[in-house]
This record gives C-alpha cells, structure tokens and sequence, in this order.
C-alpha cells in the first residue's frame, strides 16, 4: 500500500488542480459595449433588461428581476409574498445566512426544519411538523446542487396554502423530474457571486410565474418608487430598499447565461465520475442525489464514517486535493449571532421579541440533531467545470488511497 504524503510518502497529486477561469472574451465584450455606452444605470440601458429577458426565456418562466445578490434575490422574495411581521418562515437548517437575512428584516421568524438522513437536503416531513397558524412560507435550499424532494415539498405546500420559495443559488440548471429547480416552486432565487455556476462577482435573479409578485419584486428592488420615469411629484409604494443591478454586472451576466449549461454539465460529469470510483470504499458515503434529480455539483460532497473527518481530510490534503471538512462548521442557527443571540435591531431583539410574533423561539444545539450529527462528518470537493475528468480520477484515487490508509 502507497505510504500517505502526510506521513511522508508521495502525493497522489503534485500538479496544482486547474483554477477556475469564468470570464473569457465573451464576458470582455458585453463590458466593452456597456461601457462604450456612457451609461453603467440600468434604467435607460440594454444590459440588464436584456439579462432578465434572456434568463427569463431560459428557464421558461414569466419574469426575472435582476439583483445585486443572492440575498437580495431571496429578499425580494419574500418581499414580494409580503408576510405580516411575526409570520414564521420555514427554512433549511445548513446554508448561507442570505437565505434567512432578508425574512428577518421583513420581520419574519425563520424556522429551521431538520435533513432527511444521508440526503443533505430538508425533510418534507419536518417541513410538516414545523407549520403552525403563523407560517407563511417554506424556503427549501438545494444545498450543493441537489435537488430537494420537490413532489413531497409542493404537496405540503399546496395542502397548506403557503408559497414555497427555492433558494436555487447554489443549483443553476438543475432537473427535478423534467423541470429546473426554481421552476418548480413558486418563486426561484439565485445568486451570481463569485464561486457561483453562473458568476458576475456578486449580482443576484429572481424568477417567478406570478405578476402580483413580479410587481412588488420590481417595485421592492428600487425603493418601492411606483412613479419611476415621471416627474413631478414622487410616489412610493411601500417600503423597499435599492438593490437594482449595474450595466457592468448585467453585461458579465448576460455573457455568463451563454455558458452556465456547459459549467453544470462538465460538473455534473465530474461528479458522476467521482461518485463511481469512491462509491465501493469502506466508511465513504458518495454525494447523495435526490430520486428524480440530477446533481449540479456546486461542490463534490461525501461523507466519511469510521475515520476521524479532520485526520481524512488532512491526509487528503497532503496528496494535493482541494478538499474541506464540514462546510459551513455548524448550522446556521448556531453560526450567526443574529439568531443565537437574537442581536437585530438596536437592543430590541426585534422581530423574535415582538408582540407581532408573541411567541418564544430559541436557536441552539440539538433543533436539527440529523443536520447538526451528518454536517460533522460531510467533506467537499471543490471541483470546478475546468477540471478535466483526469483530475476527477485523481481526486477519487486520493480518496481511496486515505481510507484504506487509514481504514
Ligand atoms: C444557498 C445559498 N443561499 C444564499 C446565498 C447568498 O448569496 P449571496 O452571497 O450572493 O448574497 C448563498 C451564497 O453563498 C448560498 O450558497
């Protein structure tokens, strides 16, 4: 058996993996024009309407509205459903705080409902158990490009009346039984930040099939200002706040939507590739992928049993495979203060203190044990769509080389 590089034997790997490279002449294009426009606003410009257009007609929905986020884009979401302050929104335990951020400043309560065992994805029999008189809405995440058990989420949904949201930001082109995630609940959110499949730095999307939300999400994205492109007096709707999109970031978008199929394709065939060679080792658990789903891979995700996670993933560093171990650490609920120790706005503790909510909810260990047990033990793969499928196979004997090491 080949000695292990962290105890002194040669790496499986010495050759750097590729580094992404998104941006290409494409990209360079769009720019040029936007800024040979002399106008970088979107209002009067071409780039970002063209965007919401172009994203729109790829996903086969009504509306897009561009965003300068992934969290601006769940924020309008929400915004656009328009919960009464102290309404409780179902959401997935392990994510980005971008998808609880906005609900909060809406004066929501989010609550976390616990994974299915081994699948990394909520539990639509939690999502159940959480409804009360006070729910809103369901926020479902596709964590690392698996799709979420859509049939059983929508059945919920619809038997509940509520609106379900898809937090698609790190799931782009996506099939679920034939559809795309974000397509399939009421409003999709994605976000264009730097590691994304489709990437412009930062930048965010928001698709929905609903006119009475597209209005509001519109409306919402530029401070609620109805009698925008009038003058004389100024008219605003409601409260909403400035997260339109720039000419620049519209321009890299539009130049990105050209080629998010061929990035998800390129990860999703590392992925298989990867699955196929770990998936006979002892204590390795492959990614998991939803039934009726396809997995976009945003990261490669498996789970080791038997072996000290941290020891593994060292050990699988040193033979020069970019590999982490328990991604976000902990839930989100015990991640971020604004949850745990409720530190909003001012002293208040608002909207978990309010009478709006007139409820009490505590965010500490053991609300989501299968989340906060599996979290421990899942290690990602951080392979990008300029990996070729040799760098797939050294990752994958990387793996097996450290479980049998140390098995
Ligand atoms: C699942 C998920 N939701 C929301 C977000 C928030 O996106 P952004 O960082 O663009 O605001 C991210 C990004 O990290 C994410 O991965």
């Amino acid at each position: 058996m080949d000695k292990l590089a962290v105890d002194g034997g040669q790496p499986v790997r010495e050759k750097p993996f590729p580094r992404r490279t998104p941006f290409g002449t494409e990209e360079i294009k769009q720019v040029t024009e936007a800024i040979e426009s002399q106008n970088l606003f979107a209002l009067p410009g071409n780039k970002v309407k063209r965007f919401e257009e172009d994203f729109a007609n790829k996903y086969g929905m009504e509306y897009a509205i561009a965003s300068t986020s992934g969290t601006s884009a769940i924020h309008l979401a929400v915004a656009a459903i328009n919960p009464e302050p102290g309404s409780e929104i179902i959401a997935a335990p392990v994510t980005d705080y971008g998808t609880v951020a906005g609900l909060i400043y809406q004066g929501c309560v989010p609550v976390f409902a616990d994974w299915t065992p081994g699948a990394f994805n909520m539990d639509p029999g939690q999502i159940e158990r959480n409804i009360t008189g006070k729910t809103a809405a369901i926020i479902v995440v596709h964590l690392f490009g698996n799709p979420c058990d859509m049939d059983a989420i929508m059945k919920i949904g619809r038997k509940h009346k509520l609106p379900v949201i898809e937090d698609c930001c790190q799931a782009y082109c996506t099939p679920y039984k034939g559809k795309w995630v974000g397509t399939i609940g009421d409003i999709g959110c994605f976000s264009m930040q730097q590691s994304k499949h489709l990437t412009a730095g930062e930048g965010g999307v928001t698709i929905t099939n609903n006119a009475d939300y597209a209005m509001r999400m519109g409306l919402f994205k530029d401070k609620g200002w109805e009698s925008r492109g009038r003058w004389g007096p100024r008219a605003y709707a409601f409260l909403g706040l400035n997260y339109r999109m720039n000419e620049l970031t519209g321009a890299v978008a539009l130049a990105q939507l050209q080629k998010v199929e061929n990035v998800v394709a390129q990860r999703h065939t590392l992925g298989e590739l990867i699955t196929g060679r770990i998936k006979d080792i002892k204590g390795i658990t492959p990614a998991p992928v939803t039934p009726g789903g396809w997995h976009s891979y945003w990261l490669y995700p498996f789970t080791i049993t038997g072996f000290p996670a941290e020891r593994f993933v060292e050990a699988l560093k040193a033979e020069g495979i970019p590999a982490n171990w328990g991604y976000t650490g902990k839930p989100i609920y015990l991640c971020t203060e604004g949850l745990k120790k409720k530190r909003t706005f001012g002293s208040s503790g608002y909207p978990f203190d309010s009478p709006y909510y007139g409820k009490k909810i505590e965010y500490e260990e053991g609300l989501c044990p299968v989340a906060e047990k599996e979290l421990s033990r899942v290690t990602t793969l951080e392979l990008n769509e300029d990996w070729t499928t040799a760098d797939a196979e050294d990752a994958a004997a990387a793996i097996r080389k450290v479980a049998e090491n140390l098995k």
